[in-house]
């Protein structure tokens, strides 16, 4: 028997999840299904970002951090930490029951909200009377109707053309967060996010790190002052990447990959590894969808085609997330969650695709929201730039982490600020204050006037601001 509500949502990663939630909140009957399996086989709400992306990634990052402080900074506050060593086998386990403390806590919010939740595979059929109909199979059998759908599939791994995963020497993202031993060797393919973080956590534990990069300039999207600063200190940490490659053949034995590329000066060259990550982006997952059921449209990418409100060519079809353009990034997919179960009561619901801050979480974490010096240029756009260094700031003294800087962008005329990036520490925290800033488009002497707790990593904010003056008071 089919079974009808007012909207149903397909995927339970940020995007869908919290859509259903919204959807709930506004007084909707709504169904949430999603297919993702845990070890055991029973329902992992949470997507790619709780279960193989965000979180687990975040979970190692902060214990092979731990490692490396314990191992090579203890000794500078005077501790002694002798025989450090790391149990593997332990860290995973511990970022398993982080995950799965995300997946219990989604399926809590499910019930505490009064969503369906449905265990397996959704795939549109075809309407009836003007009624969307789900049908799913797989761990759960059901047909479900409503008149508005949320498509939130996500996103899936991109592998090399002829070198698919295999997840034990050939690894996405999934593998490489379930490596049972430290690599001696590990070659990644893409320095960009997934390759600095994974790359980081590998090499923090003892591998020796090579990433390749396609591209000549390292981290093209991120303005490129900072991207310097961050270089340098990859470099400093013996985080080897080589820009400019041509990956060739790759061949995979029993025990290990053997990479060749062409690299910057032409040159023929091959790395023999234990492991390879391949980081190379990532592509919509639009697979057993059934999409042509409806005629709903999809780009060359596979990417459902929306427009600026998230709707799709299809009546009462929306998509959100990783599934539509728009970086791929879970606080992304979320505001367009709640934008379009909003749109759906008829609110007007907005989404700032300018004031979407991007973190990557190395260290020195990276962090920026709005325009680089080099978009800004090249839009024609006049501007004035100020920095400060965490050297000068009190707190990431007495941290010990004194790398890199905070940098304001901001329009020549009007001061209104255009762009803040951040290298150094905790700078995926301190992005938020530039995030509202930019969202109440406050000018950089606004932030330059505002009292700023001491000793704090937020002054340098502060300092950054009245830098675009040429006011810093404390260098
Ligand atoms: P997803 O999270 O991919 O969820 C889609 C869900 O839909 C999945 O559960 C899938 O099983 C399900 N599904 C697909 N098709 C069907 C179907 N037909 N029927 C039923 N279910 C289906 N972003 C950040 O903002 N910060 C980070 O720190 C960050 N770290 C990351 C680290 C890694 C290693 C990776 C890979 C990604 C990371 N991301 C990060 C990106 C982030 O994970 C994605 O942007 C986010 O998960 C997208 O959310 P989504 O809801 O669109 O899709
Ligand atoms: P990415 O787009 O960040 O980086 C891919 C890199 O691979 C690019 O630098 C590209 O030039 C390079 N590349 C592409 N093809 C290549 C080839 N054949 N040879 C050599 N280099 C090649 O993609 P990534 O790292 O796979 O991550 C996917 C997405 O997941 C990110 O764009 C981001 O949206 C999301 N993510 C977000 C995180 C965060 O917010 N902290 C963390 C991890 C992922």
């Amino acid at each position: 028997m089919t079974q009808a509500f007012d909207v149903i949502v397909i995927g339970a990663g940020p995007g869908g999840y919290i859509a259903a939630i919204r959807a709930a909140q506004l007084g909707f009957k709504v169904a949430c299904v999603d297919a993702w399996k845990n070890a055991n086989g029973g329902p992992a709400p949470g997507g790619t970002c709780t279960n193989v992306g965000c979180i687990p990634s975040k979970a190692l990052l902060q214990s092979s951090e731990h490692y490396d402080q314990a191992r090579n900074h203890f000794d500078e506050h005077g501790i002694t930490a002798t025989g450090v060593k790391m149990d593997v086998a332990q860290m995973l386990a511990r970022k398993d029951s982080v995950v799965q403390q995300n997946n219990d806590g989604i399926l809590y919010l499910f019930k505490k909200n009064k969503i369906s939740f449905f265990h397996g595979h959704g795939a549109l059929a075809a309407p009836v009377d003007g009624v969307h109909h789900v049908t799913v199979s797989g761990s759960t059998e059901a047909a479900l109707s409503a008149p508005q759908i949320i498509i939130a599939t996500g996103s899936s791994a991109r592998a090399l053309p002829g070198t698919p995963f295999d997840e034990v020497n050939v690894l996405s993202n999934d593998g490489a967060l379930r490596v049972v031993a430290v690599p001696k060797k590990l070659v990644l393919i893409g320095s960009g996010v997934i390759g600095l973080e994974m790359g980081s956590v590998w090499r923090r534990l003892g591998a020796e790190v090579t990433i390749l990069e396609g591209l000549p300039t390292f981290l093209g999207a991120v303005d490129q002052q900072i991207a310097k600063e961050a270089k340098k200190a990859f470099d400093k940490q013996g985080l080897k990447i080589e820009l400019g490659v041509k990956v060739g053949e790759i061949k995979v034995a029993k025990k290990g990959v053997s990479v060749a590329y062409t690299n910057a000066k032409g040159e023929a060259q091959t790395l023999d590894a234990d492991k390879l990550i391949v980081s190379i982006g990532r592509v919509p997952h639009t697979a057993g969808l059934n999409a042509e059921s409806v005629g709903l449209a999809l780009d060359e990418r596979g990417a459902v085609v929306v427009d600026a409100d998230c709707k799709t060519n299809v009546p009462g079809i929306w998509a959100v997330g990783d599934v539509v353009r728009g970086p791929m990034l879970a606080h992304k997919a979320e505001e367009e969650g709640v934008a379009v179960a909003e749109r759906i009561a008829g609110q007007h619901a907005h989404v700032n695709f300018n004031t979407v801050p991007w973190v990557i979480y190395t260290s020195p974490e990276i962090s920026w929201v709005g325009r680089t010096e080099e978009q800004l240029k090249a839009d024609g756009v006049a501007y004035k730039a100020g920095t400060f260094p965490f050297l000068a700031n009190g707190r990431a003294r007495a941290l010990g982490d004194t790398t890199g800087m905070v940098k304001f962008l901001a329009d020549a005329v009007t001061d209104e600020i255009l762009g803040v990036h951040i290298v150094g520490p905790q700078a995926s925290e301190l992005i938020a204050e530039a995030v509202v800033a930019m969202e109440f488009r406050a000018s950089s002497e606004d932030i330059a006037r505002i009292c700023h707790a001491h000793p704090s990593l937020s002054e340098a904010t502060k300092e950054a601001a009245l830098a675009v003056d040429k006011r810093t008071l404390n260098f």
